[in-house]
């Protein structure tokens, strides 16, 4: 499957997810600007991304815990995720988003 990312800087990219695998490990393993400081514990809310309105549907409503971490970001929007709770799977092929500034490691 193939996800697109849009960086904090504008710039995007078009990485090869894999069924099973966390979008979030994805975009980090690819090296983008993501903290993801808890690895995918449900913890920090620094996988912080905003999921395009077209793919809302598809990805599904953030859990009452999600909700509860993303409160707790300055730049949440109505269509933001966290990106370790979301799984790559052949439905999510073609997947965009784009990386919140809150998600930026420094
Ligand atoms: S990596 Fe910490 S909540 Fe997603």
């Amino acid at each position: 499957m193939i996800i697109h990312v849009t960086d904090q800087a504008g710039e995007k990219h078009e990485l090869e997810g894999l069924e099973g695998w966390r979008v979030m490990e994805v975009i980090r393993d690819w090296g983008l600007n993501i903290k993801a400081e808890c690895g995918g514990a449900l913890s920090c809310a620094t996988c912080h991304v905003y999921v395009d309105p077209d793919w809302l549907d598809a990805v599904g409503a953030p859990s009452d815990e999600e909700e509860d971490m993303l409160d707790s970001v300055g730049d949440v929007r109505s269509n933001s995720r966290l990106s370790c709770q979301i799984l790559c799977s052949d439905a999510l092929d073609g997947l965009k988003l784009t990386l919140a500034p809150s998600a930026a490691k420094d």
